[in-house]
Formats: C-alpha cells, structure tokens, sequence
C-alpha cells in the first residue's frame, strides 16, 4: 500500500547488499512511496551483490562507493545531485562491519588494525557522508538523514564485540553532526535501534540464531522484520516527523523497556 509520503523526494541509499539488507527493503519501499534515489555500495560488495537487479526495480541509478573514502563520497554527492536534479532530501546509512566479528577475534583479544577499519566502516564513515553533505550543501531544508544501529551501544551483548563500541560513536555522531545540520540547515539527524534481522550483517554475529529468538520471546510485539524497518525509515524521511531529530530511536517490538517476559522466565522456571 503506497501513501505518496515521499513524492518529489529525492535521496541516497548506501547498504542494499542483497534482498534480506535494511538497505534494499528500505529501497523498495520508498520506491512506492514515490521517492527517487540514487543506490551506493563499496565497489567490492557490487561484485558480490545483486544491487542492479535493484536499480532495474526501483529505476534508480547505482554509483559505487567506498563510504570511507572522502573522493569517492564527493563523487557520490555530486553525480547524485547531477542525476537527481538538485539537492538531496533524504539519507539512510545502512552501513556495518567489523573484521574482529568477520573473524572470530574475542572482544579480549583484538586485532588493533582490524578494530580501527571496523570503525571507520561502521562509525566514522557516518561523520564522513554527513560532512560531504554539508560542505556541498547537498541537502535540502527539513530533509532527512538516518543511520541504523543496535541496543549493544547502551547494553552489554557479550558476542557483538567491537561493534557495540562502533554504534555507541556512530550515535554520537548523529547527535554532534545532528545539532549543526539542524542550526545552520534544518536538516534532520537521527539513529534507528533495530531489532536483530537475519541478513549478511546480523547474521556475521556469533549465535545469531539463539539471539534472535530470544529477542523475538522477550519482545510483546516479536522482533521488527526488515520490512518493519523499512516502513519506520520511510515515515522518518517524510514531512510528518518533521521535528524529530538527534534521537536514537527504538525500533524492537518494546525490546528495549522489557525486563523478562513470561515466555522467557518458562524456560528457567522448574516447574512451568
Ligand atoms: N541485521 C541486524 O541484526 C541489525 C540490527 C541492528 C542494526 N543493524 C544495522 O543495519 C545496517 C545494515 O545492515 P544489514 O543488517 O542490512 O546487513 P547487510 O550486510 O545487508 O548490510 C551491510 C552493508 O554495509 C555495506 N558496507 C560494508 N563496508 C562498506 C564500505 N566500506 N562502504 C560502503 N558500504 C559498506 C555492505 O556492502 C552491506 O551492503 C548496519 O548498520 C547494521 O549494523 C543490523
């Protein structure tokens, strides 16, 4: 069902990897809903990925590009405005990777180097899109920028290692970043806490599979889907959510606020 939320807007989206990525869903959805969006990966994920498939889907044009390097970020920007038609109105970093994770290093035992380029991925490459941004003066008034995190950056969650350590900078940034794109540009800033999906990403964290189902058991709505989050990101880069900015926003099926559940205490009551 299409609401025409986002006609007339126009937009990037970085992190469509295949057809289970926040990124793709996100893209379909905002596709009905009217927006029209230039779609971006690393280069080396575009071999591996399936992202024209997408574009042909979507009729958007893809740009490659490494979200930690400023060069290929300007390029981005600037070739997107140009096959757009002007300034850009909406954003989604859908971006994550920690090589510890990748490799199975324990949180105790990091590789430094590998750390390093996991927040640069994960985290920094959010400042960096935010200051192309700016300093082009890409974005339109009231648009909307939105990166994707987890609950690891407020709660412990033994196995998700250094990327805790990576949302709790990338949330940070859109609060700092978010305070300037508000005051100079009414540009809006904010993070969404999703609950755990099984894509490339999530399911690179060890015991995704025991995880996952415990959220969806602790959750009263269950775990938000991709597509859930997909239709949250639309809402948040329409007009009606307009003054909401530099929040980190919960997007768990109530996960966050759950203590215990009754389906979870079960499992640890003798006599149930
Ligand atoms: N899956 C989950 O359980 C979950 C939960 C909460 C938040 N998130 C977050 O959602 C976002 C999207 O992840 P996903 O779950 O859709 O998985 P995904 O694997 O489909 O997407 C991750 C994307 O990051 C891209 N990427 C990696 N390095 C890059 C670089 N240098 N430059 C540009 N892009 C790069 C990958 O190519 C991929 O498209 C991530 O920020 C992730 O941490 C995921």
């Amino acid at each position: 069902m299409s609401y025409n939320l986002l006609k007339g807007k126009k937009g990037i989206i970085f992190g469509a990897l295949d057809e289970n990525s926040i990124a793709w869903k996100t893209a379909l959805r905002v596709h009905e809903e009217g927006g029209e969006f230039v779609l971006t990966n690393a280069p080396v994920a575009m071999r591996m990925g399936q992202i024209n498939k997408l574009a042909e889907q979507t009729g958007a044009q893809v740009i490659p590009a490494d979200a930690t390097s400023l060069e290929d970020l300007e390029n981005l920007v600037e070739k997107s405005m140009e096959i757009l038609g002007g300034k850009i109105d909406f954003v989604l970093h859908s971006i994550g990777m920690s090589i510890n994770v990748r490799k199975g290093r324990h949180y105790t035992d990091q590789n430094y180097d590998w750390t390093q380029k996991g927040t640069d991925v994960s985290a920094t490459s959010f400042h960096k899109v935010m200051q192309t941004l700016y300093k082009k003066d890409a974005m339109n008034s009231w648009g909307s920028i939105i990166a994707l995190t987890y609950m690891a950056a407020q709660r412990v969650f033994p196995d998700y290692n250094d990327m805790a350590d990576n949302k709790a900078l990338l949330e940070s940034i859109a609060r700092s970043f978010g305070y300037f794109f508000g005051k100079e540009k009414q540009v809006r800033v904010n993070t969404i806490s999703q609950s755990p999906t099984p894509t490339t990403a999530g399911q690179g964290v060890k015991g995704f599979d025991g995880f996952i189902s415990y959220a969806d058991k602790m959750s009263p709505l269950g775990n938000a889907s991709a597509m859930d989050c997909a239709n949250y990101i639309v809402t948040m880069f329409s007009d009606l959510t307009k003054m909401v900015t530099l929040q980190n926003l919960y997007h768990d099926g109530g996960f966050s606020n759950v203590g215990v559940s009754n389906e979870v205490m079960e499992a640890f009551t003798k006599d149930a």
